[in-house]
């Protein structure tokens, strides 16, 4: 009987697909990927690579897409960051990034005690920033990309128009968010049929939006920011007393920016400088870790984690104090993704025991989860990669669908600091940096990011997540330079996250033994195991060598890398 089991169990070893393996086995091409958290706008954007589009076609392609089919966070009614890499060496950025209406201003949060009322900031008319991805995607196209906005955009017309089945995550996703929704009656009519939710396999028509796709399509930025979708947006405004006017609209500009650069074991960093917070923080993050062996303590141990809790600290503290829109505020960043500065700081980092963040800084905080926004990443047949998050903030927004143009808007006003001290949604604190101020541009930890190996991209990396998009993109790109996993692998392991205050480190459940978890207590740490994940990395490694894309989506959610 042992004999017959055992022979049965060595066959199985041999024949029986090896599941975990397969697990974290990337998705493998030659000539073009994308990977996004749907299914649907991937296949978009390899269908724009196949029709002879670079990268940043189809980029914005699947930018438009996401708004359609991906609307708890896909939108053209949020904002964004696209990091490019052309083949010919060239780097830079997108910021298109909402920005505070012209009649927003510091205490406009507060309530006549002078004490913060979140619902303010997040939910409503209030919370919502000037939109900025529509002038990003159009500037980004015009400028980088090879084919017409017609072409582009088609694909998301079809899908608003024409409709699409609704898998079940979506409908139930919907379903999570009903009461909000049913709160709008434009969201009621919308995204619910008269009222009822929808359901897996509805087919999901969007004719208001695609009319709105229509006018971008159109007229570029024109057909957002001013005409009939701008008066739209206006008519919604003035139904909640909500603050964005038609010279909001008109005056929003998209800029692109010089990248924020920085090298960590020899491999150039290249990622996303203010208004967001992203670029900066992993750099000082992969700055203060670079003298210690990361792979030698390796993955996982408490050693490494202690380490690693070390640097999120100094450097989300760091970002409470100097980080905001640098158009406003003389943000520091040369100095802070210095090695110089991190060598100072590095006194601070004591690798054997938790310092208490409140000898770093102050205050007591919760916080709450956040995986509002969305990331993806593309290569193209030429080597051009492209690295995009993009947010609306809370899952759809502020939850307020514009009536008659079919989208939902940004709740991006709580990511400004409305009170020094007081934490935003993701429990993050801020100062005069990141104060509310006419026009200004919100601090977001989006961090879209392109690391390059011999001055060519390795790695498309980026994340949702709120605050944890930063350490989750930190931990991405650990795994794959320093403990040479896979991209798959390095996008399942387990992930855990500390952003100074509060003082706790949040892990994944089940993410981590408990004998390391009963060593971090021991040294000090505050383990605090999370109801959800932590981030959603879609992302690219390149292996110039062999001539393959390797994409993986993260197996926390239901995104697909394709390749062709
Ligand atoms: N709204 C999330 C972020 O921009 O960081």
């Amino acid at each position: 009987m042992m004999k017959t089991l055992s022979s049965f169990l060595i066959l199985l070893l041999f024949v029986a697909p090896p599941l975990s393996v397969a697990a974290k086995r990337p998705v493998r091409a030659k000539h073009g990927m994308v990977v996004s958290a749907d299914a649907n706008a991937s296949n978009v954007g390899v269908q724009i690579l196949k029709k002879g589009g670079n990268a940043v076609d189809a980029a914005v392609a699947v930018g438009f897409a996401l708004a359609v089919t991906f609307p708890g966070a896909g939108n053209i009614g949020g904002g964004g960051f696209m990091v490019i890499r052309m083949a010919d060496g060239r780097t830079t950025t997108f910021d298109y990034r909402e920005k505070a209406p012209a009649s927003a201003n510091s205490t406009m949060f507060l309530d006549e005690k002078g004490n913060f009322v979140p619902s303010r900031s997040q939910d409503g008319y209030l919370a919502c920033g000037v939109p900025g991805s529509v002038a990003g995607m159009v500037m980004a196209l015009e400028r980088y990309g090879k084919l017409d906005r017609k072409t582009v955009l088609q694909p998301a017309v079809d899908f608003a128009a024409k409709g699409f089945r609704l898998s079940h995550e979506f409908a139930d996703e919907l379903k999570a968010d009903m009461r909000d929704i049913l709160k709008y009656p434009s969201s009621a009519k919308a995204f619910t049929k008269e009222g009822r939710p929808y359901d897996e396999g509805d087919l999901f028509v969007q004719k208001d939006l695609a009319r709105t796709l229509q006018r971008i399509q159109r007229k570029g930025r024109d057909g957002f920011y001013r005409g009939t979708t701008a008066d739209l947006i206006v008519a919604e405004m003035k139904r909640g007393a909500g603050l964005i006017t038609k010279d909001d609209l008109a005056s929003y500009v998209a800029v692109e920016r010089p990248p924020i650069r920085g090298t960590y074991r020899g491999y150039e960093i290249v990622s996303m400088g203010p208004p967001s917070s992203g670029g900066m923080v992993l750099m000082e993050m992969l700055n203060l870790l670079e003298p210690f062996d990361i792979a030698g303590s390796g993955f996982g141990s408490s050693k490494t984690i202690g380490l690693m809790t070390e640097a999120m600290k100094l450097a989300y503290a760091d970002r409470a104090e100097f980080m905001g829109d640098g158009d406003f505020y003389p943000v520091p960043v040369g100095r802070l993704i210095s090695k110089d500065y991190a060598a100072e700081r590095r006194v601070l980092l004591d690798s054997s025991k938790a310092t208490p963040s409140r000898l770093l800084g102050h205050g007591a905080i919760e916080i709450k989860e956040g995986m509002h926004t969305t990331h993806y990443s593309i290569v193209d047949q030429w080597g051009n990669a492209v690295s995009v998050t993009t947010t609306i903030n809370s899952w759809y927004g502020n939850k307020i669908v514009v009536d008659g143009a079919g989208f939902f808007l940004n709740n991006e006003m709580d990511d400004f600091a409305a009170k020094p001290g007081a934490p935003n949604q993701f429990g993050l604190l801020g100062g005069s940096a990141n104060s509310v101020q006419p026009n200004k541009r919100m601090l977001s930890a989006m961090t879209p990011t392109i690391v390059l190996k011999d001055g060519q991209p390795y790695l498309i990396v980026g994340s949702p997540g709120g605050s944890t998009i930063i350490t989750s993109v930190l931990q991405v790109v650990l795994n794959v330079l320093d403990h040479r996993m896979n991209v798959a692998e390095a996008n399942e392991a387990p992930r855990f996250h500390h952003q100074w205050m509060p003082d706790t480190i949040q892990c994944e459940r089940f993410g981590f033994p408990k004998d390391v978890i009963q060593n971090l207590e021991a040294r000090g740490y505050a383990i605090r195991p999370r109801g959800g994940t932590l981030g959603r990395i879609e992302a690219i490694q390149i292996d110039r060598k062999n001539g393959f894309l390797f994409g993986a989506t993260d197996p926390r959610g239901y995104g697909a890398a394709v390749g062709y």
